[in-house]
């Protein structure tokens, strides 16, 4: 089983570091290969994803994925960005279903912004399509300029655009997510304002009788983005586009009060997958080890589920991780008073003696 691994910037290093460890006592037959990617790649090989490292994401199973970004490349071309490698990673592994689950862990009930009651039991799982929308959106976004110069452009735009192909296989990726929970899927839009998405809802709502067993609502973005924080526990799964699965996605995961403890898998039609934390770089605490590992230790859970077909593995780790919430320890992120406040190294250390 070969799985690339791609730490990428900021607190990326060290959370992966402590992913792999992880990995590494499983006593499974994992060849793991490591290579540069984002800020740390353009650095380096002046692109954020170089050839070889899509090849070698290409040739594997799977990709270990840490985070992108940093404030520093702001200034550079959009083409040059360290976010475009994720992009490109995605487009060119054709990972179209992104599964982005919002837990609320019982012993971090108190982390949330909400209140207790709100949020305890909490378990959404958002289903984001990957490859489309405005993201990359044809013809490509640009700025206009009468004189060809960016600082003196007059307008810019982005095109929305879905297929019909890219909806429905979506929406059946949903359909049978849901099939395995509570057997309830909510599509959400933007119907009343674009075209984009009432399309997206017709096509939704007529692969929807393929399910009959499987209830489905429609909502609206705005709407969804309001439920989400008046009564979250409403939701099950959730299908959406590429650009609302962005931005409901991270407010989701900050209802359980604990972004650092959550997972995603992003996957292309034959099961390949990415494999990365929800959260981001985070560069202004990065190299001090104070990251939270347990989202990247969960993506590789779900890496070894999804991908590698080692659900027992998976679930040695799921245990892991529950048992160091237990006796207490914690990262920074969500330490709270009566807790053991560790660091990253030794988040991940506790995970490998659990196991
Ligand atoms: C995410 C991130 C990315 C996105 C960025 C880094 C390109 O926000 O994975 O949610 O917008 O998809
Ligand atoms: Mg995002």
């Amino acid at each position: 089983m070969k799985i690339a691994v791609l730490p990428g910037d900021g607190i990326g290093t060290e959370i992966v570091a402590e992913a792999v460890k992880v990995l590494n006592v499983l006593g499974l037959p994992l060849k793991m290969e490591t290579a540069l990617v984002g800020g740390a790649a353009y650095e380096a090989h002046g692109h954020p994803l170089p050839e070889s490292t899509l090849k070698l994401a290409k040739e594997s199973d799977a990709v270990l994925f840490g985070a992108v970004g940093d404030w520093k490349y702001d200034k550079l071309d959009r083409p040059l960005r360290p976010e475009q490698a994720i992009l490109g990673l995605r487009k060119n592994l054709g990972l179209f279903a992104n599964f982005r689950p919002a837990i609320c862990y019982e012993q971090l009930v108190g982390a949330s912004s909400l209140k207790p009651e709100l949020i305890s039991g909490l378990d959404i799982l958002i289903i984001r399509e990957l490859t489309g929308d405005i993201y990359f959106g044809q013809p490509r976004g640009r700025r206009i300029a009468t004189d060809g110069h960016f600082p003196g452009a007059e307008e810019a735009f982005d095109t929305m655009r879905y297929s019909k192909p890219e909806i429905e296989r979506i929406a059946h990726v949903a359909f049978q997510a849901a099939r395995k929970r509570s057997k309830r899927v909510t599509s959400v839009d933007k119907a009343n304002v674009l075209e984009t998405f009432q399309f997206w809802k017709d096509v939704v709502t007529e692969v929807g009788q393929q399910y009959p067993d499987v209830e489905l609502d429609h909502m609206y973005v705005d709407n969804a983005a309001m439920q989400l924080v008046k009564a979250p526990k409403r939701f099950d799964v959730v299908v959406t586009g590429n650009m609302f699965g962005d931005i409901l996605s991270d407010e989701a995961s900050m209802l359980t009060g604990s972004i650092g403890m959550l997972p995603s898998a992003s996957l292309n039609a034959s099961n390949q997958g990415l494999y990365e934390p929800s959260h981001g770089s985070a560069p202004d605490i990065a190299g001090k080890g104070i990251a939270n590992p347990l989202a990247t230790i969960l993506s590789a859970a779900m890496m070894l589920r999804f991908s590698l077909n080692q659900e027992a593995a998976a679930q040695q780790i799921e245990a892991a991780v529950q048992q160091v919430l237990a006796q207490g320890l914690r990262t920074a992120d969500i330490f709270s008073e009566g807790t053991t406040r560790v660091s990253t190294r030794e988040m991940g250390d506790a995970v490998v003696k659990a196991m």
